[in-house]
């Protein structure tokens, strides 16, 4: 008895230490975001504890989640839903059923969850592809690339970059009636960062006529060069994305050897003979003044074996944002959501900044009352109105310029 109520006081302390957490004052639906926080909070403990145990894999126990909203393809009164395959990558496809123009726009889009989890078929996803599919009456192919830490860079992005290929041909297009000016590509998060790869790869393809109309970056990850920005130091421990989680991603991305998670976790894992590069992602010159706040900026550097070992550090295919400034004209009209508690915030804001200064059309939506990841949050139990507000934003947006 007198051990349960002791394993029960602990319980409470443990859980009264997670729900303290402040979060700010303006988040929407503050209560809300708090049970999220605690929940996504214990999940990662448990995975934690479960990879130390040696049981499983971190990501795998964190892959649950992604499992527990698995759907199945499935057709609606306004949307066909099917599970293919392009040039053998699996993908879902929503094709509207009531089509009143001879020629649809087309949307791919790649899912996030850090290069490591997710799935076109998570029930959010499902009903984002199934609303765009339906609002603008355009084809959606949502990805379904494999997944890290099984498959490291770059075949998250060799996949995404199959699909893409092989849908922007004018004999598919022509299968499901696509309009070859009208295709976009988008992704949320990690999804972001293969659109963002995608479209900057395309400009220099000679194999592929067809060029996007729209690329739409929905909180993107855009570059690991500089894992402490201001967004990175400010909003570390906010809901769903903490700075620790989006490190592990890198690291998982890039390699298995884990001395590079600690490498980058203290922001050294660049050496002084990349310097250089860190002109691209200056935040001290990118970034509006209040977003700086009495950040000073100072890079820092590490030993050069990572670099060595993992070329993929410094590769424009995972930071976008190292591209330089030629590769980046032409890039598409551009279409960027960044969210205040978030600590991709200034990978954001800085493309933005280096796409408006090559002359590129960009639309920037910025919401200074939420968190990474808010438009997973669209259906039951995790029903988030700002989550709505922001898709039905981003989907008229689409629909007036695709
Ligand atoms: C199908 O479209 C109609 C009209 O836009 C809408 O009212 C209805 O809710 C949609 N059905 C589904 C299952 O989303
Ligand atoms: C970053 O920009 C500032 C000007 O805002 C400049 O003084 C500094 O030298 C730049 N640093 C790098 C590494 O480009």
């Amino acid at each position: 008895m007198a051990s349960r109520l002791l394993c029960l006081g602990l319980v409470s302390v443990l859980l009264a230490y997670y729900i303290y957490t402040p979060l700010p004052d303006n988040i929407e639906e503050k209560w809300k975001a708090t049970l999220l926080d605690v929940t996504f909070r214990s999940l990662g403990h448990v995975s934690n504890f479960a990879e130390l145990l040696g049981i499983k894999h971190y990501m795998d126990v964190m892959m649950f989640l992604t499992y527990a909203e698995n759907t199945e393809p499935t057709s609606d009164e306004n949307v066909t839903v099917t599970d293919t395959l392009f040039n053998n990558v699996p993908v879902r496809l929503y094709i509207p059923k009531k089509s009143t123009e001879a020629l649809k726009s087309g949307v791919i889009y790649i899912h996030g969850g850090g290069w490591c989890l997710g799935s076109a078929a998570m029930k959010p996803y499902d009903l984002l592809s199934r609303r765009t599919a339906q609002k603008l009456g355009a084809v959606v192919v949502s990805i379904e690339y494999r997944l890290a830490p099984r498959f490291q860079f770059p075949t998250q992005f060799d996949d995404v970059y199959t699909v893409v290929k092989f849908f922007l041909d004018k004999t598919i297009l022509n299968k499901y009636s696509v309009d070859p000016d009208r295709v976009a590509v988008a992704g949320d998060s990690a999804g972001g960062n293969l659109a963002a790869a995608v479209a900057q790869q395309l400009l220099k393809d000679p194999e592929v006529n067809i060029k996007l109309k729209v690329q739409a970056l929905i909180y993107p990850v855009l570059q690991d060069l500089d894992l402490h920005t201001p967004s990175y130091q400010e909003n570390g421990k906010m809901p769903l994305l903490s700075s620790n989680l989006m490190v592990r991603f890198w690291c998982e991305y890039i390699t298995t050897d884990r001395r590079l998670c600690e490498a980058m976790l203290s922001n050294r894992h660049i050496p002084l003979e990349a310097a250089d590069l860190f002109k691209f992602v200056n935040w001290s010159s990118l970034l509006p003044e209040d977003l700086k706040k009495n950040h000073i900026y100072s890079p820092q550097f590490g030993h050069s074996e990572f670099v060595k070992k993992y070329p993929g550090i410094l590769d424009e295919r995972v930071s976008p944002l190292l591209a330089k400034d030629e590769q980046l004209k032409g890039l598409p009209l551009t279409y960027v959501i960044t969210c205040m508690y978030d600590v991709l915030r200034d990978d954001g804001f800085m493309y933005v900044s280096r796409l408006k200064k090559m002359g590129v059309q960009v639309v920037h939506h910025h919401y200074d009352n939420t968190f990474h990841g808010i438009l997973l949050l669209n259906n039951w139990p995790l029903d988030f109105q700002i989550a709505h507000h922001i898709e039905e934003r981003y989907l008229n947006w689409l629909k007036e310029n695709l």
